[in-house]
């Protein structure tokens, strides 16, 4: 590991300041020539009726060819344009037309998809376009998809997500839904809701995988099939021993209150504190991201410690960060991690990609999007990195930060989907 990163860490001191050149010619061309990009910003007329598409030129983002990657940057400064729900709900109303230009009607399945459908949990509450594109990134129809909607979203986005399990059959609406407020037990729940749904289906899915709405794919279904068979029954997420202070979190009893802050209640620490966790369970802490077997999700529904550990988990801070993360820890239980072993954390589970701030130029090379609460939102800059690194989602975009990231790495996913099912047996809706 040690060397691995020394490694690394030399590559990437090499990257930044040409990545930093680059970025400085691109600003350059940009004060220069900043008329020849407007030329060339007509949106796509046949794709007028869905989410907004730029014209840009992917494979040279990828490149980080500077007059491309310049471009992108002055979208994202003027032209970016808001995908509204409403229309996602317009354009559900008619599924065969939403199908069509989609591409739903025209997603081929290969043997090895077809033999190892994936599960999905999507706790999601706004931007239905982004939830919409999330799905068809990932979209083959042997897989099944949950989407757990905030009770607190609005009416549109509750009716676009409507729209959507209407159209697609292998796409549901959790049966349970939860008022999620962050950090609090409500947002675990959301995803055991779907899990529980997702466990009583009639496909008999080999892994699930949780997702919000501000996550993306880097590797297409084929290429997570074939990733996932390689755990040969493992789960794969971060576990580690938590820090002093992040030890607060669970020692410590917590109470959902009003703030007057961007969130409406967050759980607050109080004085009192806890109980040590039932059956001698030893706290481990991750992030709210896994990637779990079937025989793991089933084991947990049968488990009488599980229950118990989530009944103390309630008046915790963030829950989800440690609940997943001490559960595989639990002696016995399929795709055991020991608690004996090393920890593993974000950058070595391969579950989510995510840049810390405080973490730049030290673990990777800086953000070229913005930052929220100490998190990138990636820039179109980032392409490269994120689908070298080897992890199979990242967390976070936004398409009011950079659209033409999220609209490259759809673009690569499908190249990638097509490349790899042309190299095997597959079977096309259209024969
Ligand atoms: C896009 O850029 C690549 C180089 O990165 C180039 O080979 C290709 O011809 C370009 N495509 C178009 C349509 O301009
Ligand atoms: C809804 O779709 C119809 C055509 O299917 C279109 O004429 C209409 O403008 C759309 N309305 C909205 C709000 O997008
Ligand atoms: C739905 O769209 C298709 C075109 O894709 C059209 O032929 C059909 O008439 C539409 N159905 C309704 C009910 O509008
Ligand atoms: C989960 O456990 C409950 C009983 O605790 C049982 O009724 C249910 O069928 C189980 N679900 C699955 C999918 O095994």
């Amino acid at each position: 590991m040690n060397t691995r990163c020394s490694l690394l860490r030399l590559r990437r001191k090499q990257f930044i300041p040409s990545l930093l050149t680059l970025l400085s010619i691109c600003v350059l061309l940009l004060v220069k020539y900043s008329y020849i990009t407007d030329l060339l910003l007509f949106p796509a007329a046949s794709d007028v009726q869905t989410f907004h598409r730029y014209n840009v030129n992917c494979s040279a983002i990828y490149d980080m060819d500077p007059v491309e990657v310049g471009k992108s940057l002055t979208i994202r400064s003027e032209k970016v344009v808001e995908d509204e729900d409403e229309s996602l709900v317009n354009y559900t109303s008619n599924c065969s037309s939403f199908h069509q230009s989609r591409g739903y009607n025209d997603v081929c399945v290969s043997k090895e998809e077809k033999n190892f459908p994936l599960a999905y949990s999507l706790v999601v509450h706004k931007s239905a376009w982004m939830v919409e594109r999330l799905i068809r990134a990932l979209y083959s129809p042997s897989n099944i998809y949950c989407i757990h909607y905030d009770q607190k979203s609005s009416a549109q986005f509750i009716s676009a997500m409507e729209g959507l399990a209407r159209c697609l059959p292998n796409v549901f609406i959790a049966s349970k839904r939860e008022s999620v407020f962050y950090a609090s037990i409500s947002r675990l729940k959301a995803d055991l809701n779907c899990l529980s749904d997702l466990s009583s289906s009639e496909v008999k899915w080999k892994y699930v995988i949780n997702l919000c709405g501000q996550d993306f794919p880097l590797r297409s279904n084929i290429e997570l099939v074939s990733e996932l068979k390689k755990l040969n029954g493992a789960n794969m997420l971060e576990t580690s021993r938590p820090s002093e202070s992040k030890k607060q979190r669970f020692t410590f009893h917590h109470e959902l209150k009003d703030v007057s802050f961007e969130y409406q209640k967050l759980p607050v620490k109080t004085e009192r504190k806890k109980s040590p966790p039932p059956h001698g369970i030893e706290v481990f802490s991750g992030n709210a991201y896994f990637v779990l077997s079937r025989e793991f999700v089933a084991h947990l529904n049968a488990s009488v410690v599980v229950k118990d550990f989530l009944a103390w988990s309630e008046d915790t801070y963030s829950p989800d960060e440690h609940f997943w993360a001490t559960l595989v820890r639990l002696p016995g239980v399929p795709g055991e991690v020991s608690r004996s072993q090393p920890d593993i954390t974000d950058l070595m589970s391969r579950t989510r990609l995510v840049k810390w701030q405080y973490l730049e130029d030290k673990l990777y090379p800086p953000c070229t999007g913005q930052h929220v609460r100490s998190v990138c939102i990636f820039g179109a800059a980032e392409m490269r990195w994120l689908l070298n690194y080897g992890h199979w989602f990242a967390n976070k975009f936004d398409p009011k930060v950079d659209p033409i990231l999220i609209q490259c790495l759809e673009e690569k996913l499908q190249e990638k989907q097509k490349f790899f099912q042309s190299q095997t047996l597959k079977t096309c809706p259209k024969g």
